[in-house]
């Protein structure tokens, strides 16, 4: 099968907490979805927000994330359905949070990913793209999603400390690029929580923007209550309410990401 076929793998990271990381990962892969591409999305937290979110009940969770890590077996990879169409989960449980310890004396520890995700086993899926959610920490699973991911999408919440803590993840994937993944290429930065009536939230953007130039999306998520909401549904925002400004902001999104994929913008890459 030719390479462009493989699926095109995007670690969701932020080592800064409440980012926005796993609303990213359920809404813009349901509207990649939407767009007609097949998506999984890999739930690396063991907090299992974006399984819960993908309405995967703790009692369906049969193949895990933990599993797709430590077990052995070959052949295509074991998806859970979601109600979205082309959308599919590999979901986490509270198991994950041994990993780290679990496989800290493995020599290939940081590969285990990688391994996992061989194109072989997702072209054999079919998967356009993989958007793995990451815990907010830079650990074990962190790296491993780093090390088999094709690029990296931080979403940055505009608030006063948004930039802190990025020049670390920069320093983490530029580390990643020295040793095991020399390819790997930042996606972009995409601004979450913004908030038109509050001063900071322009400022923060503003900000970002000075220093990070065209790695940031011109799409902007605004803070949209709808986005809070589904999850408690179970469901992803795009499917609760469609046309709140949220839910429009993920398919304007997944658009501009298409877009620049296609080459129709091109993306510096300045870090
Ligand atoms: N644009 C938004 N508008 C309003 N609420 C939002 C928005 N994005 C995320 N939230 C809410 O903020 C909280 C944190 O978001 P989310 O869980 O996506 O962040 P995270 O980076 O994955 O967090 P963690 O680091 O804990 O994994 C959640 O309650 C979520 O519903
Ligand atoms: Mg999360």
């Amino acid at each position: 099968m030719s390479e462009s076929r493989s699926a095109h793998i995007i670690a969701i990271t932020n080592q800064k907490g409440g980012v926005g990381k796993t609303t990213t990962a359920i809404n813009l892969g349901t509207a990649l979805a939407a767009l007609g591409r097949r998506v999984l999305v890999i739930d690396l937290d063991p907090q299992g927000n974006a399984s819960t979110g993908l309405g995967i009940p703790l009692s369906g969770r049969d193949f895990t994330s933990y599993d797709l890590l430590f077990s052995d077996e070959p052949g295509p990879l074991r998806t859970c359905a979601t109600v979205v169409p082309g959308l599919s989960v590999i979901p986490a449980t509270p198991d994950l949070s041994s990993a780290d310890v679990d496989m800290v004396s493995d020599t290939r520890r940081l590969h285990k990913m990688q391994r996992a995700l061989a194109p072989d086993r997702t072209e054999a899926d079919g998967q356009d793209f993989i958007l793995i959610d990451c815990p907010p920490s830079l650990n074990l699973l962190t790296l491993n999603a780093l090390v088999a991911a094709n690029s990296v999408l931080v979403p940055l919440q505009c608030e006063f400390f948004a930039l802190e803590g990025l020049s670390q993840l920069m320093r983490t994937v530029q580390s990643v690029r020295a040793g095991s993944n020399p390819g790997l290429k930042i996606q972009g930065i995409v601004l979450t929580m913004y908030d038109r009536r509050n001063n900071l939230s322009g400022q923060v953007a503003a900000d970002v923007r000075d220093n990070l130039g065209t790695l940031v999306y011109d799409t902007v998520i605004p803070r949209n209550v709808r986005l809070s909401e589904a999850p408690s549904h179970a469901i992803p925002a795009l499917i609760y309410d469609r046309s709140s400004s949220g839910s429009v902001a993920y398919q304007r999104l997944a658009g501009e990401m298409l877009a620049r994929m296609a080459g129709t913008r091109q993306v510096a890459e300045a870090v």
